[in-house]
This record gives C-alpha cells, structure tokens and sequence, in this order.
C-alpha cells in the first residue's frame, strides 16, 4: 500500500482518504448509464474514480490532449493492460484485442480490427461494465466529438455499461456533454452528479498527521494548523506541503511559495489579457465593470466587451474562478504576482 503523500493519484481504496459518501453515491450508482464526478484541479478526482473502479470489471482511460485515432486506441491499449489482472478473461478472445506478456494490443484499422464502438458491444455482451473518462473534456477534435457520438450510443443501447466522467465542471458539463445545447448528441441524457469536496478543517489536520504518522515524523501542530489554513482542504496541495515537509523544507513560508510557483507556472501559459484579468480580481474586483477598468488601466488599452466576457468565460471554465473569486486560494496568491 501506498501512503499517503504519494504525489501519484491513489488507486485503491485502502489508500484513499475518506471519500466515504462519494464512494456510496458511485457504488450506489453501478448500472445507472451515466455518472458524472466533479472537482477542481488537485482535489482528488482521478484518486476517487481510480479506488472507486478496484473492486469492479472496468477500464480506466485518461483522455488528456487526445486528438487522434492513435491517441485515442493508445489510452485505451494503457487502460487495459493496467487493468489486465482483472480483465483478462472478459477480453479475451474479442478481435483485433492481443493479449501480450506485459500489455494489451488493439488493432483499431484494417482487417480484424476494432473500433471503441465495437469494444463496448463486446463488453456490454459479456455483463456489467464500468468505463471512466478522466478529463474527457480535454480531448480535442475530431476525438472529442466521436466519443460524444459513441457515449450517447452507449447511453441509449449498451445497458451493461456504465459510463464516469470526470474533470472540472463548467467544461464537462458546457462544452462536452453540453448541458445547454440541444445540439450535443449527449443533450438531455440524465446522469448522477458527484461533487468532490474539500475536506473539511479538522479532516486535513487528520490527513496531514495521518500522512506524516506513515512516513514516521511529527511535526510541529502548529505548522500543520497553518498548512491547513493555507492549503484550504486541497488534497493535492497538502500531499504537496507533506512532500515538502519531509524533504527537509521546514519553513511554512517557504512550503507556500513551493505551492504558489506551481500555480504561477500553470497561469503563466494563458494569454496577456486573461493573466490581467486574474490580476484584476485577484486584487479585489468583483464586478465586470471593476475588472475592465483596472484591465484596461494597467494594459494601457482599451478591451472590447465581448471579449473581456469571453475571458472571464475561459478563466471561468478553467475552474480557476467562479463568480468573481478564486476557488483555490494559492492560485489567488499567485495571480497577484502577475
Ligand atoms: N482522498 C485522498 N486520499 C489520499 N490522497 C489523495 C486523496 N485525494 C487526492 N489525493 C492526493 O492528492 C493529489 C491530487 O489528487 P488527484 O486525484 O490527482 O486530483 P485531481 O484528479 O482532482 O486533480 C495526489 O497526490 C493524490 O494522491
Ligand atoms: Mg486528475
């Protein structure tokens, strides 16, 4: 077993924190169609979703950046070889499927081969079948569009298998099931909702003492009540402190700007006017008026309505704001030094 500041997402349930009631709501839900798992970066979702599949047939497949046909059969091939332990016998014997020594092998073109479609026929035929997709709203077309068709096909006629999605909310719920679009081919399909939550105060102080008790240390409480207030019940970000800690980094101070540099790094990649967008609420813009005169103020030039909107729709959709406010307090810290 693994503890439990392994930066690696946790795959079985011995090694998860808690997460009791999510793992009640998904086991609840085996053989419902569509379930669906929502969070913010860092909080646990691909952990949940890994643990919750370990006493079940089924595949994980992480669709990050997917774009082509090879992406697409190449994740689902590391799919089912991690899981061949358990699958072995259910694709066995299904064409254009090779089972190999240390892996699986799909032939997805030409003669005997088989397409994503065709592979869900054949489990669906042999019973129940759980399929996740993690970070599904990040594959890029022409996949994204198809796994659109195939879910909806999934959904409607393949009634052993039961599809989880997950990832950051408004583009998986906007742009890839599209909820408000009567032309998704996934429009209207109804799906159960798990949100995963912080953790509340008192349980990262049990997980930070609990990760520290493993690696066989016992920091200061103090230091772990101030990571806690700083780290805001953010699983990924206390394993981060936990790591940090035990590598000989003692100093709070210096574990935050660890964790804000992570942030700034990632917020380095968007444009110049979303990074002064983030700036501008970062420092205390709250409205939409607010945010376009510090933006328009500090670039020195003026930014059309539309596309100050889509800005914040993007920032938005990126799960790093929501109405006007950071939902993770590190990235807010970073922001401010934009
Ligand atoms: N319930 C949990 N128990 C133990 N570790 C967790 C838990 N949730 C998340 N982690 C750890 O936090 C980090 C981020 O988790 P991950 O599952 O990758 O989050 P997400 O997929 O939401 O970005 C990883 O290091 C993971 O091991
Ligand atoms: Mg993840």
């Amino acid at each position: 077993m693994r503890n439990l500041f392994d930066p690696r997402p946790k795959s079985s349930r011995s090694e998860l924190f808690d997460r009791v009631d999510e793992l009640e709501i998904l086991d609840k839900s085996v053989g419902r169609p569509l379930i669906v798992v929502l969070g913010i970066r860092r909080i646990g979702k691909t952990s949940l979703v890994k643990s919750f599949l370990e006493p079940y047939n089924g595949i994980y497949i992480d669709l990050r950046g997917a774009a082509t046909h090879l992406d697409l059969y190449e994740r689902l091939s590391e799919g089912l070889s991690n899981g061949l332990s358990k699958l072995r016998r259910i694709i066995e014997g299904i064409r254009g499927i090779r089972i190999m020594e240390f892996g699986v092998e799909i032939r997805w073109r030409g003669t005997d081969s088989i397409s994503l479609l065709g592979l869900l026929e054949e489990l669906n035929r042999r019973g129940q079948f759980i399929v996740v997709l993690d970070e599904v709203q990040d594959a890029k077309p022409p996949i994204s569009a198809e796994l659109r068709r195939v879910l909806a096909y999934t959904y409607d006629h393949l009634s052993n298998i039961t599809v989880v999605l997950s990832g950051s909310e408004v583009r998986l719920l906007s742009d890839f099931i599209g909820v408000d679009n009567p032309e998704s081919p996934l429009y209207g399909r109804y799906f159960i909702e798990v949100d995963v939550r912080r953790f509340s105060r008192d349980e990262s102080l049990d997980f930070l003492r609990l990760g520290f008790r493993q690696e066989g240390i016992e920091p200061p409480e103090n230091l772990l009540k101030d990571a806690v207030d700083i780290f805001d019940g953010i699983p990924g970000w206390l394993v981060q402190f936990g790591r940090n800690y035990i590598d000989g980094i003692r100093d709070i101070n210096a574990i935050r700007e660890q964790a804000i540099s992570i942030a700034l790094s990632e917020l380095m990649r968007l444009s110049r006017r979303e990074r002064a967008v983030l700036k501008a609420i970062a420092e205390g813009a709250r409205t939409w008026g607010q945010v376009r005169r510090i933006v328009e103020e500090r670039l020195g030039e003026t930014i059309p309505k539309s596309s100050l909107t889509r800005i914040i729709n993007k920032l938005e959709s990126l799960s790093i704001i929501k109405d006007y406010e950071f939902l993770d307090n590190v990235y807010r810290d970073a922001a401010q030094r934009l």
